[in-house]
């Protein structure tokens, strides 16, 4: 620490929210920077299992300041009701902090992202339908609904006066039938603003005077490197910068305040949604992944495609990231194949290549090169939590050979090793 991004260096669901938890720890503040509840983050700590969309994983940690900064979408509806139920499970809340400049996904938002998947045909990314693409959009388009504007019934009824026509009249022209009222909008939101208030900060100022009291500030990152919309698998990615410098925006922090960039690597690739997916299996290998790796959407409950794992995505994370140091997560899933294979460049047109491509014509006909690993043998959870006690050296040789191999590839030192979900099935090598 003091400043310490954790980002995902795949297309999401790496096991951020573990790693987050697990080293929200060290830190006083815990602030998510970007996304909305598209984001599925697990974190177990014993026999319970919470399962975030929306609320930063250190929220669990009652001492820590868990904050959404203003680079979030945040959907009050969802907001609420998470903190309803973390509260119902004993855990006070009163540790939760929301930028006031955070875009509100609103009704529409969530209508809008429906019709507009359903007209978009090839270029449909498969969204989680929660609103987060359309109301990126409004933000951008300067129309948008911020918290700031919740809590001022008078400043959001002037807005929603002229919002909701013009919203009305783009569903109608996409094909829909909902009719939204402004008044009913106004009532329901302007309730919501009244809830959330008591939470309502600004956190940059939160954010940097901790940072320049020497506190540790962890900024927790949603999806992953390549759903990013500048530097991911464009048009099939999320409508949010995923990677490193969107934590400085989406906070309101300077570049010189941070200096550690930790990336959560799955040790095999999933994907949810559509879009081209070199190292793809769709065979018993792919089963494999997907059955001992649960992958299944944390918040779509979709199944996730599963395949080998990439190095030219890694690699090209770590340079579009600066990434400092790995957590490698699901390395016990890969226990019991006999073979594991690692890509390490594309072949396309007769040609190697071994950075990754803008073109998703150019993605989708790459082939995969791989080298090959050893496995380890299928251990339960009782066995993995026994030699992550040991640390390291008790890992499996094949599993340390895999490591190293990607910690070299990549250029960057593996400083955590999660193998399973809990708390104890972690590593932290010195
Ligand atoms: P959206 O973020 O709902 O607009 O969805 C855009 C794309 O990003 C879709 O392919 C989603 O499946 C994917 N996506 C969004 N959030 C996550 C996440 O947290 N994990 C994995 N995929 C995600």
């Amino acid at each position: 620490m003091p400043g310490r991004i954790v980002v995902g260096t795949q297309f999401g669901d790496e096991g951020k929210g573990k790693v987050t938890d697990y080293c929200a720890e060290e830190a006083d503040i815990v602030v998510r920077f970007q996304g909305g509840n598209n984001a599925g983050h697990t974190v177990r700590i014993g026999e319970e299992v919470h399962r975030f969309h929306l609320l930063p994983s250190g929220i669990l940690r009652s001492d820590k300041l868990a904050i959404i900064g203003n680079g979030v979408v945040v959907d009050p509806t969802v907001l609420l009701r998470e903190v309803e139920d973390l509260r119902g499970r004993g855990h006070p809340v009163d540790n939760l902090r929301v930028s006031d400049r955070a875009h509100v996904i609103m009704p529409y938002h969530k209508i809008i992202d429906g019709l507009e998947e359903e007209l978009k045909g090839k270029m449909k990314a498969g969204t989680t339908m929660r609103g987060i693409g359309p109301c990126y959009t409004d933000k951008v388009g300067r129309w948008g609904i911020r918290i700031v504007d919740l809590i001022d019934k008078q400043v959001l009824k002037e807005k929603l006066d002229v919002i909701v026509p013009i919203k009305q009249r783009i569903i109608e022209a996409l094909g829909g039938t909902k009719r939204l009222d402004t008044e009913t909008i106004w009532k329901e939101y302007s309730s919501y603003g009244k809830e959330i208030e008591k939470y309502v900060v600004d956190s940059s100022v939160l954010i940097n005077k901790a940072l320049d009291e020497g506190k540790n500030v962890l900024f927790e990152g949603a999806q992953g490197t390549h759903l990013c919309i500048d530097f991911g698998i464009y048009p099939y990615g999320t409508s949010s910068d995923c990677i490193a410098g969107s934590a400085l925006i989406g906070t309101g922090v300077g570049p010189g305040k941070v200096n550690e960039v930790l990336g959560v690597v799955k040790a095999y690739t999933s994907r949810v949604g559509t879009g081209p997916f070199p190292t793809e299996l769709k065979d018993k290998n792919g089963e494999h992944l997907r059955e001992r790796g649960g992958e299944y959407g944390t918040t779509t409950g979709r199944p996730r495609r599963c395949g080998w794992l990439d190095m030219v995505m890694l690699r090209y994370s770590a340079r579009v990231n600066a990434l400092t140091s790995l957590a490698v997560t699901k390395i016990d899933v890969l226990g019991g194949l006999d073979r594991i294979k690692v890509c390490t460049e594309y072949e396309h047109d007769g040609k190697v290549i071994s950075e990754f491509p803008a073109s998703m014509r150019v993605l989708a006909e790459c082939r995969p090169k791989y080298r090959e690993f050893d496995g380890w043998k299928e251990r339960g959870s009782k066995e993995w939590t026994e030699l992550a006690r040991k640390g390291y050296h008790a890992l499996p040789g094949q599993m340390r050979a895999y490591l190293s191999f990607i910690e070299e590839e990549i250029g960057v030192p593996v400083e955590i090793i999660s193998v399973g979900p809990a708390r104890e099935e972690t590593i932290t090598r010195e």
